[in-house]
């Protein structure tokens, strides 16, 4: 059994403190709430790993809004490789028809994930469909994504902790860390 105080060992170098995650949120939703200018917004979060993103955010924009939550999977067990294949493990609750939609994500990796959910929602007829997302590693890009608002560009990295998972793992911590190359080869 992994303790917190080993979840917090794996963790070899801190990339965003929780105060640079704080700081940055804080901007995206205020510029956020000053591009739609007033308008109902719908923010749709994509689970599990933006579920922390997204109550942050949510907070941080002075809008009239409503939430929904999308589940869908890439990464099958806890491999760190993309497998291209998207399932939808949980739809909308409600229609999109003629809102201001605004995709929430964690990361975005190689791009097949929301490439996969642009499509999707665009065809539920929004009247606007944005993205948002926390964090972008471009380097590793397989398909060209409109990114509107993005936290921060990250290198080539595998990254755990405010929302991302290794293993389901290290959601809850409150910064974004690097987690060490050791931990990939014992799973226990
Ligand atoms: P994409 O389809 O390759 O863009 O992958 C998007 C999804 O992969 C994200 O929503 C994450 O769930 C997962 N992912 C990609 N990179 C990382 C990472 O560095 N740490 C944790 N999860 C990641
Ligand atoms: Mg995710």
């Amino acid at each position: 059994m992994r303790t917190p105080a080993d979840l917090q060992a794996d963790i070899g170098e801190i990339l965003l403190t929780e105060a640079q995650i704080q700081a940055r949120v804080a901007e995206l939703g205020a510029q956020i709430s000053a591009d739609y200018g007033g308008r109902r917004l719908t923010l749709v979060s994509v689970l599990k790993g933006s579920l922390p993103f997204m109550a942050d955010l949510m907070r941080s924009i002075s809008l009239p809004l409503q939430i929904d939550l999308m589940e869908v999977s890439s990464y099958g067990g806890s491999t760190t490789e993309s497998s291209g294949l998207v399932r939808i493990l949980k739809d909308l609750s409600s229609s999109i028809e003629g809102e201001d939609v605004l995709i929430c994500e964690d990361i975005i990796d190689t791009g097949l994930t929301l490439n996969y959910l642009v499509r999707y929602l665009g065809g539920k007829k929004p009247a606007t469909l944005r993205i948002c997302t926390l964090l972008d590693k471009p380097a590793r890009r397989l398909v060209e994504i409109p990114v509107d608002y993005t936290g921060f560009t990250i290198p080539d990295q595998f990254v755990v902790g405010y929302g991302l998972d290794y293993g389901e793992l290290y959601r809850n911590l409150r910064f974004v860390g690097v987690l060490k190359p050791e931990v990939y080869a014992d799973p226990g």
